[in-house]
């Protein structure tokens, strides 16, 4: 029996909607294996802008520091883009968050789900046996590097350390030592003075993994064999801008942006969020896929509260309700069920899996 506290950041969008049904499921995982936890709510995005003036206000990073883990939803509002040049957006409340509390590797499991193949624009032999995941660097590059723009110019530095790069590389390749043992650094070090970085850095590492197998790929090279090839992948290690692209091209694989989860991962707390973004298109109307929020939870459950069995209980409750046809729109344009029905149908796998299948 665990206790513990999980801040919940429910955000824009369809943020709230499918973070509801991520909550609905760790209450089944309390229930079932009597843990308790307790969700604390704070603001964050277009809400907090709208609330406080500010996308993150001081007492959500104060929520989030006093907390066991972040369980987020998304952030992001149309009605910030029609003015890029505002000051505030939404998503600033994010990249706050993910420097001021060290999280410096996103990790972003890519699976194809075989029930789904059908549906896939790739063929299903490209598709076999896809099983790999992105260490995306995320608290540093051009994200955070210094910004200037006058109404002649703009330029975004890019800018990494040898020690940003080495914490996440070390990261990565004990990862790729539990997995099948390969990691491929994705790059462009044919042009960026960067990724040569990355490259030494990374290459100093590989020596004390010899037990892992390292390759390079240039980013551009990297996007087509993403697609004619997934299955040669199991560890890409990149920086915060290819990670960001790579993951989006990626979800293609798993049938749908909306099932894909991923946990960041620094110095102190760790906090869980869906790939996707706040699909405003779809917000309020129950219809957002909420498999990459419970995805996330079942990845807070390992990572953060180290109950690796609640956890691929949960990943088994979400593959089996797609292998069972229990799809939202994303995935099935005309039958598709509804956010909460999805959220319902996997609480009730929770519940009721045998756990000798898990
Ligand atoms: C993501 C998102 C964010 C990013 C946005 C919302 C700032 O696209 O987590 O992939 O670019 O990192
Ligand atoms: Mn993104």
């Amino acid at each position: 029996m665990v206790k513990k506290t999980i801040a919940v950041l429910l955000g824009d969008g369809i943020g709230p909607e499918v973070t509801r049904e991520a909550v609905k499921i760790l209450q089944t995982i309390a229930k079932r294996f009597n843990h308790q936890f307790c969700y604390e709510y704070g603001l964050i995005g277009g809400v907090a802008i709208a609330r406080h003036g500010h996308p993150l206000p001081e007492e959500t990073k104060t929520l989030c520091r006093n907390s066991d883990a972040i369980l987020f939803g998304a952030v992001g509002d149309p009605r910030y883009d029609q003015s890029p040049d505002a000051s505030l957006r939404p998503e600033q409340g994010l990249l706050e968050l993910r420097k001021s509390l060290g999280l410096f590797a996103n990790l972003r499991p890519i699976k194809s789900y075989p029930a789904l193949y059908k549906s896939s624009p790739l063929q299903p032999s490209r598709l076999k046996g896809v099983d790999f995941i992105f260490y995306r660097e995320l608290s540093s590059g051009i994200y955070f590097g210094e910004k200037k723009k006058t109404k002649e110019m703009a330029s975004d530095l890019c800018l990494y350390t040898r020690e940003e790069i080495r914490r996440i590389t070390v990261m990565a390749f004990e990862a790729a030592r539990h997995r099948s043992g390969s990691l491929c650094l994705i790059d462009k070090a044919n042009v960026l003075a960067t990724s040569r970085l990355w490259r030494e850095v990374v290459q100093a590492e590989a020596v004390k993994f010899p037990d892992v197998k390292f390759t390079c790929l240039y980013v551009d090279h990297a996007a087509m064999q993403l697609i004619l090839n997934p299955a040669q992948f199991d560890v890409i290690l990149t920086d915060n801008l290819f990670g960001d692209i790579l993951s989006d091209e990626a979800s293609v694989i798993a049938g749908s942006i909306g099932l894909l989860p991923s946990a960041s991962i620094g110095t102190g707390v760790s906090l869980f969020e869906p790939v996707h973004g706040s699909f405003p298109q779809a917000a309020g109307k129950n219809i957002a896929n909420p498999g990459a929020a419970i995805l996330s939870a079942a990845m807070l459950l390992d990572h953060a509260f180290h109950l690796p069995v609640e956890a691929a209980l949960v990943t088994k409750a979400v593959e089996d309700s797609i292998a069972a046809g229990l799809l939202t729109k994303d995935l099935d344009q005309h039958a598709g069920i509804s956010t909460s029905e999805a959220g319902d149908a996997i609480a009730k796998m929770v519940l009721e899996e045998e756990m000798d299948s898990v």
